[in-house]
């Protein structure tokens, strides 16, 4: 019998190794799972990081039932098989069967909501978490959001990322292109309003003088995390990848797709996002460089009289997503996990002790500023 307490599905992917690679690296026995055992075996075998580490693969279809015999008697699962709009629901179901605590590595806006909106009162019931985007992009927003909130008085919440060097692996990009042209979400005084489509805005980040080209590439989770909040009222994300010529490449296939795809049925316009997909990224990319791989996350509080702003410095987009993987489901072990149901990072973890993680692994250093 196993000793492994929590599975990594997904694990034979450029983000479930890294997450694999950190698991091992804490000394943390793990199920390292997907749907091939035998790419699984491939893939995990060629990783330095995994030499000496605890691991049992297990080849498990997408599918309800066998997951939730995998899941079965484990607290945790980390999930990073997407785009997770068309793949992941399966995970989630046999998460709550099995009575297992469910992260994972989406940045897709409409599948929070849709976790949130499906499972969130069921896992609240279990006494079980349900956290999708528990990844680079979004946790950030939400953990520079929480040192915000930590000024009286806030009730909006202006969230830029600048994710810059970094090449998407195969989910990413497809999952990056359907998140792009589906409806994309901001938090207006309570209410979950559009962002105007297929539009590049501009934006100012800290400790740059250029005007960045963003686009909401998505929304982001936290107007959904955040739409129950207390006091925030209004939230809204922006990204900008750096170059402007990439972010009015990125806005025009979306126009493209609109005028082509929009009044299909979704799923035909998956097929689509993942046809534009496949044509832009065919192989895994190479690890981060932290020369070039540099993040920036900020987020602007504003109350009536009250602000603060929290930025975030960072390195290596895709470790920061493959560490705080292998921390939360460290914590769960830990039981160190403080919230049930459908709640951000920072609910369920703390967001200073998450920060600290990323800050100890020199991936990230914040500061707030009022
Ligand atoms: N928001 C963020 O900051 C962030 C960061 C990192 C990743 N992500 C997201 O995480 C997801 C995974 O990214 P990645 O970098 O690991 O991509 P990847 O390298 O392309 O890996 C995809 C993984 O999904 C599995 N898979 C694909 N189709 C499947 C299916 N039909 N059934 C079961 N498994 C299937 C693959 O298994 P096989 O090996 O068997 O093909 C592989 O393990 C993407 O959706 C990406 O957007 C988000």
């Amino acid at each position: 019998m196993s000793e492994a307490k929590v599975v990594l599905y997904g694990a034979s992917g450029y983000t479930g190794k890294m997450i694999a690679g950190q698991l091992a690296a804490r000394g943390i026995p793990f199920i390292a799972a997907g749907r091939n055992a035998e790419r699984l075996k491939a893939e995990l075998a060629n990783n330095p990081e995994l030499a000496g580490a605890q691991y049992e693969v297990q080849g498990v279809a997408c599918e309800v039932g066998p997951l939730t015999e995998l899941f079965r008697g484990k607290l945790a699962v980390y999930n990073t098989v997407g785009p997770m709009m068309q793949l992941a629901s399966p995970i989630v179901e046999a998460a709550l069967a099995a009575g297992c605590h469910y992260f994972d590595s989406s940045g897709e806006q409409d599948w929070t909501a849709h976790c949130r909106v499906t499972w969130g009162n069921k896992f609240a019931a279990a006494k079980l978490t349900l956290i999708p985007c528990m990844s680079m992009m979004w946790a950030s927003g939400d953990l520079a959001s929480a040192l915000v909130l930590e000024t009286a008085g806030i009730d909006t919440l202006d969230i830029l990322y600048v994710p810059l060097g970094s090449s998407p692996s195969v989910a990413s990009t497809l999952s990056f292109l359907r998140m792009c042209c589906q409806p994309q979400l901001k938090l207006v005084n309570k209410e979950l309003v559009e962002w105007p489509p297929a539009t590049t805005f501009q934006a100012v980040a800290p400790g740059t003088h250029e005007v960045l080209t963003c686009l909401p590439w998505s929304g982001g989770a936290e107007p959904i995390w955040y739409q129950d909040h207390a006091t925030v009222r209004n939230c809204k994300v922006l990204v900008s990848f750096g170059s402007p010529e990439h972010m009015e490449r990125t806005a025009a296939l979306t126009r493209e797709f609109r005028e082509k795809w929009a009044d299909q049925p979704a799923d035909v316009q998956e097929r689509a996002t993942n046809e534009m997909g496949h044509q832009m990224t065919t192989k895994e990319p190479p690890r981060d460089d932290p020369n070039i791989s540099r993040t920036i996350v900020s987020c602007h509080g504003r109350g009536e009289m009250a602000h603060a702003t929290a930025v975030l410095w960072g390195v290596r987009g895709y470790d920061q997503t493959g560490h705080i993987g292998a921390i939360v489901l460290q914590r769960v072990i830990a039981g160190q996990l403080r919230a049930h149901g459908f709640v951000p990072p920072s609910i369920a973890f703390g967001a200073r002790a998450l920060l600290q993680e990323w800050q100890d692994a020199g991936l990230v250093t914040a500061e707030t500023i009022r």
